[in-house]
């Protein structure tokens, strides 16, 4: 707790994670007829840790906009599917086909355990479940139907071909071949900011944020998410795979072209920095109720290790 008899950021993280966690457990249907091999390969993935920080946005943007009511509950299955659609591109993004990479949250990748074909198919299975997830916001939680609708649209967008998907796509093609900074800040926009993006403006959609507030929550979205990936980068070089749970000098195997690469550590620290603020003073300028948590957040992701 402060001194204020909040708890603290720790705290907010914790308890919002296993919120998260506790739904994702029981987010397929009990009476569902699922092959045994794929449900125990989603979930392999799904329930193997990992930050939870796009859900965290999600529940925290959601708090931000309307501070007197708890939307935490109407919030949760919005912050279960943008899970499922990270942890879908984790395994993908793992795949011998992509980055060949062997550890992932702590433990041997979904297709190192159960075999390239099971773990696409664990990876389709995310992707496909989070739209019925999103959907369980209106059903059964009370998000007004339109909102939901306007939820699954930007969950299209924002995750598919012309957001992640896209910057996977391009991150692909690109690898060795990149010469320019505004080259590689496409990629990292698209593969990481974009789902970061969706998060915020999901939550603040299903607290009824206007217009105004949705753009300046999509401007820090776009900033703390760029200063995310390139902080990724780079933890790739200088990180602590303990720490991490997953391999370092994975780019350097896979000769990627990375932020560190482009413009050094320290620049790329800078950078870092920089787009904090950046984001920071765009949150201001949406002038939600409790925007706090979401403050402390981009804070404690410049100091991350892993
Ligand atoms: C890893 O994301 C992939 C990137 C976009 C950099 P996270 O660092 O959020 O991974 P988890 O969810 O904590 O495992
Ligand atoms: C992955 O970027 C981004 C997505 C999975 C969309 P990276 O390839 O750098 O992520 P890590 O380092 O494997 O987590
Ligand atoms: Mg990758
Ligand atoms: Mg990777
Ligand atoms: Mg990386």
């Amino acid at each position: 707790m402060n001194e204020l008899g909040m708890p603290g950021l720790q705290e907010y993280i914790r308890e919002r994670a296993s919120q998260v966690e506790a739904e994702l457990r029981r987010v397929m249907p009990d009476e569902w007829s699922v092959p045994a091999t794929l449900s125990e390969a989603m979930n392999y993935s799904l329930l193997a840790g990992g930050k939870r920080l796009r859900p965290i946005f999600v529940l925290a943007a959601a708090e931000a906009v309307e501070g007197a009511i708890d939307l935490v509950p109407a919030a949760l299955p919005v912050a279960c599917a943008i899970e499922m659609i990270h942890t879908y591109s984790l395994i993908h993004d793992d795949l011998p086909a992509m980055d060949d990479d062997d550890y992932r949250r702590g433990r041997l990748t979904n297709h190192k355990v159960y075999g390239e074909a099971m773990a696409i198919l664990a990876g389709d299975g995310l992707l496909t479940h989070a739209f019925y997830s999103v959907v369980q916001a209106a059903r059964r939680h009370g998000v007004p139907a339109d909102r939901a609708l306007a939820i699954v649209e930007e969950l299209s967008a924002f995750a598919g071909p012309k957001g992640m998907v896209g910057g996977q796509a391009a991150d692909m093609l690109g690898e060795q071949g990149l010469t320019k900074l505004e080259e590689l800040e496409y990629i990292h926009l698209r593969k990481t900011s974009d789902l970061i993006v969706f998060s915020l403006r999901a939550g603040a959609i299903v607290g009824g944020a206007s217009p105004k507030q949705l753009e300046e929550l999509e401007t820090f979205g776009r900033c703390i998410g760029l200063a995310f990936q390139i902080q990724d980068d780079v933890l790739d070089l200088i990180g602590d795979a303990a720490k991490l749970g997953k391999p370092v000098k994975s780019d350097e195997k896979q000769l990627k072209v990375t932020y560190p690469y482009f413009i050094g550590l320290d620049a790329s620290k800078r950078r870092i920095a920089e787009l904090t603020e950046q984001g920071k003073a765009a949150l201001e300028a949406a002038e939600l109720a409790n925007p706090l948590r979401l403050q402390q957040l981009a804070d404690f992701l410049v100091e991350r290790e892993f």
